[in-house]
Formats: structure tokens, sequence, C-alpha cells
């Protein structure tokens, strides 16, 4: 179904033409979570991903379609430009949530477990000597984002290694193949952990969706 933009402010083919009709189906929607608020207690709590997902992730949902919307009916590339700063904020922190879902599982569906022979297992052998000295890399790293951020193990595929990377707000990781994604807001802790940063980065782990991790590793080795 198509949706009519509204009124033209200076009419003009070319303009009438870019303001037009935006198909409804291009609107960015708020991702399902693939399992429960509460799956994964005791690590994240039930009402921490019941905000971040239904308030949190919305706003960035809700505030990327309104870029494109404003992008789409801009007259000028100066009013394009404008909303550049909108669209990396509200689309990283959308590319970011939904792969940050993803990327968690309960400890009952195989949260947590690398699977010993796994490629992802042997690239973290080779790169970092082991999970527990690549958890221990990535939390110092990741504690260390001064404001907020993302914390990310990353495929580089020009050294053909993994690397443990950061990104501020909420721009998405765009040099590097992202593996495995930490939302290092207080909103993805605070309610719980309080300001205790390093307890929620200890905690995440027993979460972390390897099984995926995996998946989106073979991927990028591929590619
Ligand atoms: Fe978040």
């Amino acid at each position: 179904m198509l949706s009519i933009a509204r009124s033209a402010l200076r009419p003009s083919i070319a303009a009438a033409a870019r303001r037009f009709v935006v198909p409804a189906s291009s609107l960015h929607t708020l991702p399902e979570l693939p399992y429960a608020y509460n799956a994964l207690e005791p690590h994240i709590s039930g009402q921490i991903m019941e905000l971040h997902h239904t308030k949190h992730h919305q706003t960035y949902v809700n505030g990327l379609n309104a870029a494109e919307e404003s992008y789409a009916k801009a007259l000028s590339p100066k009013e394009q430009i404008k909303l550049q700063s909108a669209l990396k904020f509200n689309g990283g922190g959308h590319i970011n949530h939904s792969l940050f879902w993803r990327n968690l599982a309960p400890t009952s569906s195989g949260g947590g477990h690398l699977p010993p022979n796994s490629s992802l297992a042997k690239a973290i052998q080779e790169d970092f000597g082991g999970l527990d000295a690549l958890k221990k890399k990535m939390n110092a790293t990741t504690a260390a984002i001064q404001g907020s951020g993302w914390g990310w193990l990353g495929y580089n595929s020009d050294t053909k290694k993994l690397e443990i990377v950061t990104t501020a707000n909420q721009d998405p990781l765009l040099t590097h193949t992202p593996i495995i994604g930490i939302d290092i807001w207080e909103h993805a802790f605070y309610l719980q952990y309080k300001n205790v940063k390093v307890d929620y980065l200890n905690e995440i782990w027993s979460v972390i969706n390897f099984e995926e991790a995996n998946a989106r590793y073979e991927e990028a080795i591929k590619a």
C-alpha cells in the first residue's frame, strides 16, 4: 500500500516527483525477540530487556523512519545533509540493536556455550589464545569506552583476523564484520548493575549466542 506525502511548499515537477509516494512497506519495524524478556535472567533482567526492546529500540526505529521520510521530502542537498546525523544515529541504533538481540540466547538454548570444534572457537584460540583471554581483553576494552557506545568482536577482512573494536554512540561497525556486539549504553545494564559496568560485562558472556556468532564468522570468512 502506498501513502501520499503531504503538501508541497515550493511546487516544481522535480520536487513533486521526489515528494510523492512513499511505499508503506519501506518503513522499518521493531523485530520480535527470539526469546521471552525474562529468558536471559539472572544475567540480564526481564525488566531491562523489555524496556530496552520496546522503548529504546522502538525509538530508534521511529527516528529512522522519520528521518528517511524527511530525507525523501528534502528539496536541496543542504536539507539532506542536515539529516545525516539523525540517519546515522537512528539507523545505527536500529542496526546495532537488531544484531544485539540475535547475539544473545538463554543458557537453556545454548547461550554462553562456545562449541569447542567450531570455526569461531578455533579462530578465537588462534587470535586471542582462548575464550577466557578474549573475554578479559574485550571486557577491558569495552569498559574503557567513555560515554555510550558498543564493544565489538569483529572480523577484519584485510588481516583475516578477529579483532576487538569499539564504536561511539550508535555508530555501527563498518570497518569489520560484526561477530559479537555488546551494548554499553547505560540503558542496557543500569537497572540491574547500577554503575558497575564490569559486572554487566562479566555476566553477558553467559548469554552470548555463540552459535549465531559462529554463523556470522563463517559467513564473513567466505566473503
Ligand atoms: Fe541499547
